[in-house]
């Protein structure tokens, strides 16, 4: 072979763009040690939470905000700020226990963080699953007693523990301070979702919302200053026109101004010019990491549903299809859903369960829904797409199950599987 000298990987070794800096700045897991526009949120933060420096319970409080506001961010700061206000201090007992219930979302695996945050060194850890959810309150209980401070804990993301598991855990741990007044509870809950409280029993809700916060999306100007400092960080800031870290934030703005998909964006940007040609980051290195992320999350998303709702989704992107862009009925796509399961060889399900599954797509951000009222004609829920037909199409038709429904095209007229 001609080329037998040269590596396997050689091709594959690309230019650093990233000299100096560090290139996990630019990656998800990043906690950065200052955070511009968010000063006064986190002195805000710090005040409710100061009279725990004085043995004093804080009020509990929720901070709501959509995803990518620094929410997370902000406490984290907070926490570490506590931690070294205490170090040294022996007439303070402050525990902070972190809890993220996008991935502990049940009664048990809430109060096994509790627990287990309570620990001291040489005690063994809480048994992960078995216990009958009484016997662990009452440990929990009895560990807050015998620490005998003030006792904070995080509850991020706390909307979907409420939504998967209800508030019944949340009553617990509230009903602790009636319990005992050896130690103290108080909750910080984070919310991405801003409605999450509808779903609290009225006398959880009164008591765990003592104080709260709500955190704005971030503007294209405030953006720009994020990614300029998180690029100082990375050490990119001399690779990177400055019209194309306006752009990134001003897209970014867009999407409810978000700083995660500013920062991922920027990552991404960083990523193609090393493997392209250019040396600099410029506009349309940006315009590209863009619809490489856009792509990668809907794949992602789509891809990941289970059965039925891709089914769902076909229907609507069918009829989205016919009606270039349309909005659809749930009389017309629940209509041809059945047809498509019918033709898939699986039962239908029920108009309620597909409503329920219209709710999620919703969450998911890939359509739109609204239950409009037609008079004394009654209610129809109303969906459009968030993306076009044919990419829907294009990545659930990749599915193996589904890619037999590749000839199906809906009729004008009928919306007839053909
Ligand atoms: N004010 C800020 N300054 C610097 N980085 C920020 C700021 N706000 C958010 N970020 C960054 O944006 C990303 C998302 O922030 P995060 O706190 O996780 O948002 P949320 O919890 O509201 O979804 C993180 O990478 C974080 O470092
Ligand atoms: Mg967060």
């Amino acid at each position: 072979m001609e080329n037998s000298s040269k590596n396997l990987f050689e091709k594959f070794t690309y230019s650093s763009l990233i000299v100096k800096g560090q290139r996990q700045a630019l990656e998800p897991g990043f906690v950065p040690d200052r955070l511009p526009h968010r000063e006064k949120e986190a002195d805000q933060l710090a005040e409710i939470i100061s009279p725990s420096l004085k043995n004093f319970k804080p009020s509990n409080v929720i901070i709501f905000g959509k995803p990518g506001v620094g929410k997370t961010s902000v406490v984290k700061y907070v926490e570490s700020e506590v931690s070294k206000a205490i170090q040294s201090r022996l007439d303070v007992k402050i525990k902070l226990i972190d809890v993220n219930c996008g991935v502990v979302d049940n009664p048990y695996g809430v109060l096994l963080a509790v627990g287990d945050g309570l620990l001291e060194t040489w005690e063994e850890k809480l048994p992960f699953t078995g216990w009958p959810l009484d016997k662990l309150y009452a440990t929990v209980l009895e560990k807050v007693r015998s620490f005998a401070g003030i006792v904070i804990i995080v509850l991020d993301e706390i909307d979907k523990l409420v939504k998967k598991s209800g508030d019944s855990v949340l009553y617990q741990l509230l009903r602790i301070n009636e319990v005992t007044n050896e130690g103290r509870v108080s909750i910080l809950g984070i919310s991405n979702d801003l409605r999450f409280t509808e779903y609290l029993d009225p006398r959880v809700k009164s008591r765990l919302i003592e104080e709260t916060m709500v955190y704005n999306p971030y503007n294209a100007s405030q953006i720009y200053d994020i990614l300029r400092d998180r690029s100082l960080y990375a050490g990119i800031a001399d690779s990177i026109d400055d019209s194309a870290m306006k752009t990134c934030a001003a897209l970014a703005a867009q999407e409810h101004g978000d700083a995660r998909r500013a920062i991922d964006m920027l990552r991404i940007a960083v990523e193609l010019t090393e493997k392209g040609s250019e040396k600099r980051i410029v506009d349309d290195t940006i315009y590209e990491a863009k619809k490489k992320l856009e792509k990668d999350v809907v794949v992602e998303t789509v891809s990941t549903l289970p059965l039925h709702s891709k089914l769902v989704l076909f229907a609507i992107s069918l009829i989205d299809e016919i009606k270039s862009g349309g909005i659809s009925t749930m009389g017309e796509f629940y209509d041809l859903y059945e047809k498509i399961s019918d033709r898939m060889g699986v039962g239908s399900l029920t108009q309620r369960r597909v409503a329920d599954i219209i709710g999620e797509l919703t969450n998911l951000g890939l359509i739109d829904s609204k239950v409009q009222s037609f008079g004394r004609y009654g209610r129809t829920t109303t969906v459009s797409l968030n993306y076009s037909s044919a990419k829907i199409k294009d990545i659930l038709l990749s599915d193996e199950i589904l890619a037999q429904l590749k000839d199906v095209k809906p009729t004008q007229k009928s919306l007839l599987v053909s």
